[in-house]
């Protein structure tokens, strides 16, 4: 093999592994975007799911919620990377306010409030221990936008 072609070579797996890195630490834009779908698909899919049943227009329905956690633990699961420093702002959109990364242990606290509440909603059998659960996973999402995102 060539010396040009070996050097070539080192290139290119420099270059790849150069490029895996940067993928593990997320740019601002792919933050925003993944914190969005966290929010949109992940947390949406279940209010989709939940709020009907919560009026009482839907019965309970373990297989539709079990659908609708998944994917929102599959839209969420890169959480910590979505708010990493470096992330405040992008070319994208964000109504993340700049409290989240100067208020770090209410993000958190505000976080943990949602997970909390969340596993107790996920371990309801039934329709009444479903909507016993559900009104702490919205005063979650509430507390959290009221502190940590823009209105508009
Ligand atoms: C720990 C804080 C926190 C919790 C808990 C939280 N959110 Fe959010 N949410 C945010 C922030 C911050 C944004 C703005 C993200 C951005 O624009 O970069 C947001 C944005 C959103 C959006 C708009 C997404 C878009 O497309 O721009 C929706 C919808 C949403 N949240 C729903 C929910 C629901 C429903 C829950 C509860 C099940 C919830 N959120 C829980 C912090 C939170």
């Amino acid at each position: 093999m060539s010396k040009l072609k070996v050097g070539l070579i080192a290139g290119i797996l420099a270059l790849t592994v150069g490029a895996g890195v940067s993928l593990a630490a997320m740019s601002a834009d792919d933050a925003i975007k993944g914190r969005q779908a966290c929010m949109k698909q992940g947390h949406g899919g279940v209010m989709k799911v939940a709020v009907p049943i919560m009026k009482g227009e839907a019965p309970f329905d373990a297989a539709a919620l079990k659908a609708a956690y998944d994917g929102e633990d599959a839209a969420c699961k890169d959480w910590d990377a979505f708010w990493a420093p470096g992330t405040e702002k992008g070319t994208v959109e964000t109504h993340a306010l700049p409290a989240i990364w100067t208020d770090k242990e209410g993000f958190a606290a505000a976080g943990k409030a949602w997970y909390d509440a969340a596993t107790k909603l996920r371990a309801a059998t039934d329709e009444a221990s479903f909507k016993a659960a559900f009104p702490a996973v919205g005063a979650a999402c509430k507390g959290c936008h009221e502190k940590f995102r823009a209105a508009d």
